[in-house]
């Protein structure tokens, strides 16, 4: 029997599925820092140009490639350059390991929300914040119960579909998130610190602009706006035939730079407003320095934050997921349910392992984002500038910044792509 494949609702339901794929964990804590540590305003301008010269282009590929063929990350690869289906074995691949080690840390922000709401932060100290940071890593049934609940819960929210279930939450959360993130901003902008942080984030320093800091602004743009590994072809072979892909990639783009930013005027004014604390990166930044900072600034100011940091990374979690469920429903004719629950079971065996075994999960989180997203979105541009019919990619994009795009697209961002690719390596 053929089944009519699923698609999003409205043009306002993909645009909220895309961004909730892309405001995830990696604007909430790598963001920030990376911009302080990298000169700050002057790193903010090369994200800014690295995202409409590079990663722009690269989002308009995925999106040609899966609104055109209306299929999955393979399945679009094996229609338009049979020749390097091997790339769609390997996003799939690297969206599975991201759904995996993503839903341990994911998992952190459950255990964490549920310990914001209960009231378990008053009065905390740092030295008794990262006691409880190191019990709840260390302890192998904290962290797997936190981990398979947040895992359940992706797999119920796609099990439920594409509109029903990823595009319905996506309208309903993102912009709740974006509330949220703004009650932060204001409450975290009247802080002493609120200047120094400020400063941290926007005063530009030309003298850090070297080649890491514009690599690592490249990569932290693709890994934010979720490229390489197809969740943008696979969200976008949902779309219906009027869906625009560049006012969608424009605005994604958008809300993930701007909730980037406002991640980092939330998060840093509330560091410098403690005496000698330093801004980190990583799970140290969000589930160690801020559970003290934000406790001290009322009840419901941790739960409101750690809701926030929940919702992004679960909106971006499903859209990984959701990459290698619609390959098993095309291309293995599985109906979705047992899809998702196969999905599950081996996302929550590798997932336990990257639990529990720390150099797996850095493995899993520096092979995906530092290898497989550069050399996904690399493929993805030379599929759609050299390999597919020209006219089917302009028909398929629908608007009058073709040329210029088509040009980003074939030149500008393989070459910049391989570019920083051979620079990362040397
Ligand atoms: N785009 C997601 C993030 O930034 C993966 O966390």
């Amino acid at each position: 029997m053929h089944q009519q494949r699923e698609h999003f609702g409205s043009r306002f339901a993909v645009i909220m599925a895309l961004a909730g794929s892309a405001v995830g964990l990696g604007n909430i804590w790598r963001f920030p820092y990376m911009v302080g540590r990298h000169g700050g305003g002057a790193f903010i301008i090369v994200y800014i140009v690295c995202s409409l010269l590079v990663s722009l282009p690269v989002f308009f590929a995925e999106g040609i490639l899966g609104k055109s063929t209306r299929l999955n990350t393979l399945g679009a690869i094996k229609k338009v350059a049979p020749k390097w289906r091997w790339a769609g074995y390997m996003g799939i691949l690297a969206a599975f390991v991201i759904t995996s080690y993503y839903s341990v840390v994911g998992g952190w922000s459950l255990d964490y929300f549920i310990r914001s709401v209960s009231g378990g932060f008053k009065g905390l100290s740092m030295e008794a914040s990262a006691g409880i940071f190191s019990r709840m890593t260390s302890s192998a049934w904290e962290t797997l119960v936190s981990f398979f609940g947040f895992l359940l819960l992706s797999a119920m929210v796609v099990a439920a579909g594409v509109e029903k279930g990823i595009g319905r939450f996506s309208k309903l959360m993102m912009p709740l998130l974006f509330f949220m993130i703004v009650l932060i901003v204001v409450k975290s902008l009247s802080l002493p610190g609120a200047k120094q942080g400020m400063d941290y984030l926007l005063k530009p320093d030309f003298s850090k602009l070297d080649g890491p800091a514009i690599a690592a602004a490249l990569g932290q743009s693709f890994f934010s706006l979720s490229l390489g590994v197809g969740c943008v072809l696979t969200y976008s072979s949902y779309m219906k035939s009027d869906g625009k892909i560049f006012q969608t990639g424009l605005w994604t783009a958008l809300f993930d730079t701007i909730f980037a930013l406002m991640a980092g005027f939330a998060i840093m004014p509330a560091v410098f407003s403690v005496e000698g604390l330093e801004p980190s990166a990583g799970p140290s930044l969000v589930y160690e320095t801020l559970p003290v900072i934000f406790s001290q600034m009322g009840v419901l100011v941790p739960v409101i934050f750690f809701l926030a940091v929940l919702i992004a990374a679960f909106t971006s979690s499903i859209s990984m997921y959701e990459v290698v469920v619609a390959w098993l429903v095309d291309e293995k004719k599985m109906p979705r349910p047992r899809a998702v629950l196969l999905v599950f079971v081996a996302a929550a065996a590798l997932g336990t392992v990257c639990a529990l075994v720390p150099a797996v999960f850095n493995a899993c989180d520096f092979s995906t984002s530092n290898i497989f997203m550069t050399l996904g979105a690399l493929i993805f541009v030379i599929i759609v500038g050299w390999c597919m019919p020209s006219h089917i990619a302009r028909d398929t994009f629908d608007g009058k910044a073709w040329p210029v795009v088509h040009f980003l697209i074939k030149w500008i961002a393989p070459v910049a792509i391989a570019a920083i690719a051979v620079t990362n390596l040397l």
